[in-house]
């Protein structure tokens, strides 16, 4: 057992003193009034943060609220922020201001903020002064002491600025409640070492922590004896799980020993490097019964100096080495990636070196994102900054290049039976019920309630850039 990067389960165990001081309050409440006490979480972010979400909402249902959809009857506001670009942060401190009257209907409303964005200081120092009426503001080394946090609001009245912790470690145990009864997010490692030029994430997420294998086969054996049928290991950089703990095994090995769990199930991880992506790794995926033959592997620019400036320690060699070999293991793997433009001192010609990297490359899919300047990054220094007018265009010019050749990577799909599991009627065509495939890939057609959660074959009829429609067979 390393014990280095585990916090002692004494200091998860002292939440639940809290815990069962609140479970007791809202209670009699309940018993008072016939009404229970609701807690509603907003998440924002990536996938880490919905995992993190998860926990929050198992810890409230473990202080006797009960979980509501809406911020409208909360008692409880907990808001999972993220710091990834500008654009995330500025639409929390919208919903966060958006709060303000319904605190005033009900002063009894309790209201906290975490994750990303507030780990930051200065965004805490925005809470602080501008956004009065929130109760509470812990960051993501401090999720597991959300119970202390209200108690302390409660019995003592003041705001708590909960403090960071010098050291980010990881809290087993904690509830854990999932919207989902068939796809599950298991986090399986913390943090990031890698420090890209960019990125905000090693500075409000501490360095990498892995958690142990036997803690993760227990949670994913547990979640398929339970009839999850799909699993998301998530982590910044997957790729270099283990190595930070000294563990004797490392990410390929996880996989290898995850695979061997029985059952009707998908495994998928995110995200991976590719200075670390391995061909062991790969030779696992290959060879495994559950891995699913989807990567997400992201390339961020197609020119080498931008990523030497991105200090990614990979260049465009490297990176169609690691394709090549997967698709030579793997033909019909679905390779997915993300992509920067603007980034500070990308030329006319580094950028049309990513052009012609997504026609080489032909990726399934694509998140491509406007570089956004992040406070205490090296790139956000940089003095050759692109105009935002710049960034657009080339935003723009990226997407129709990879849209059109999303098409023709989704074209020959058409005529072929895939099998899709099924998410219930689609959010956003409510004609029509929506899936994934194996590849990851959105599958639209005409359903019933029964499909919820299980596997359909489904045949394509006709695929767009983002999609494939088609009917259950
Ligand atoms: N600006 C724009 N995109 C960013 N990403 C990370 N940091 C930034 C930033 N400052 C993108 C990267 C990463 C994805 C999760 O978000 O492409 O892979
Ligand atoms: Fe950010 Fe790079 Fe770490 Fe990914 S690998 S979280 S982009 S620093």
């Amino acid at each position: 057992m390393n014990e280095k990067n585990i916090l002692p389960r004494e200091e998860v165990a002292a939440q639940e003193v809290y815990t069962l001081r609140l479970r007791q309050e809202n209670d009699a409440y309940a018993t008072e009034t016939g009404r229970r006490r609701k807690a509603f979480v907003l998440t924002f972010g990536c996938q880490q943060n919905e995992a993190d979400s998860e926990k929050l909402a198992g810890m409230s249902l473990s202080m006797g609220y009960v979980l509501t959809q809406t911020p409208d009857d909360a008692d409880l506001i907990l808001v999972n922020t993220c710091a990834i670009r500008e654009h995330a942060e500025q639409k929390a401190l919208s919903i966060i201001g958006q709060y303000k009257h319904l605190k005033a209907k009900n002063p009894s409303l309790l209201i906290g903020v975490c994750g990303c964005m507030v780990t930051q200081e200065h965004r805490k120092d925005d809470i602080k002064h501008r956004y009065p009426y929130v109760d509470f503001v812990f960051g993501t080394s401090s999720l597991h002491r959300l119970p202390q946090l209200i108690c302390q609001k409660i019995e003592h009245g003041k705001r708590v600025f909960c403090p960071e912790e010098s050291e980010y470690l990881v809290a087993e145990g904690l509830p854990i409640h999932s919207e989902s009864s068939y796809r599950a997010w298991v986090s399986i490692m913390y943090g990031c070492n890698n420090f890209c030029s960019y990125c905000i994430v090693p500075y409000v997420r501490g360095r990498e922590r892995s958690r142990e294998m036997g803690e993760i086969v227990r949670e994913v054996s547990e979640l398929v004896n339970n009839g999850y049928r799909d699993i998301t290991l998530l982590g910044q950089n997957v790729n270099s799980y283990g190595k930070d703990s000294g563990y004797p095994y490392d990410f390929a090995d996880l996989l290898c020993e995850l695979d061997k769990i029985e059952g009707d199930f998908l495994l998928r991880f995110m995200t991976s490097h590719p200075k670390d992506a391995s061909r062991k790794l790969i030779d696992v995926m290959a060879a495994s019964k559950h891995v699913a033959h989807q990567f997400h592997l992201p390339m961020q620019s197609g020119s080498d100096p931008i990523l030497r400036a991105m200090n990614r320690h990979y260049d465009t060699t490297k990176y169609l080495d690691t394709v090549n070999y997967m698709r030579e293991k793997m033909p019909d793997v679905t390779l997915t990636s993300d992509i920067i433009v603007g980034f500070p001192g990308e030329s006319e010609e580094d950028f049309e070196a990513t052009l012609a990297m997504l026609e080489r490359v032909r990726f399934d899919m694509l998140y491509s994102f406007i570089y956004s300047p992040r406070k205490g990054t090296p790139a956000a220094e940089k003095e050759d900054q692109i105009p935002p007018a710049v960034k657009s265009a080339r935003f723009e010019r990226l997407l129709a290049t990879q849209n059109a050749i999303a098409l023709e990577k989704n074209q020959p799909l058409v005529q072929k039976t895939l099998r899709v599991l099924c998410d219930g009627v689609s959010k956003n065509n409510p004609a029509l019920y929506a899936g994934r495939t194996e590849g990851n890939k959105i599958a639209f057609f005409e359903g019933t309630p029964d499909d919820t959660g299980k596997y359909v074959d489904f045949l394509v009829e006709r695929a767009d850039a983002f999609a494939l429609y088609g009917k259950k067979i």
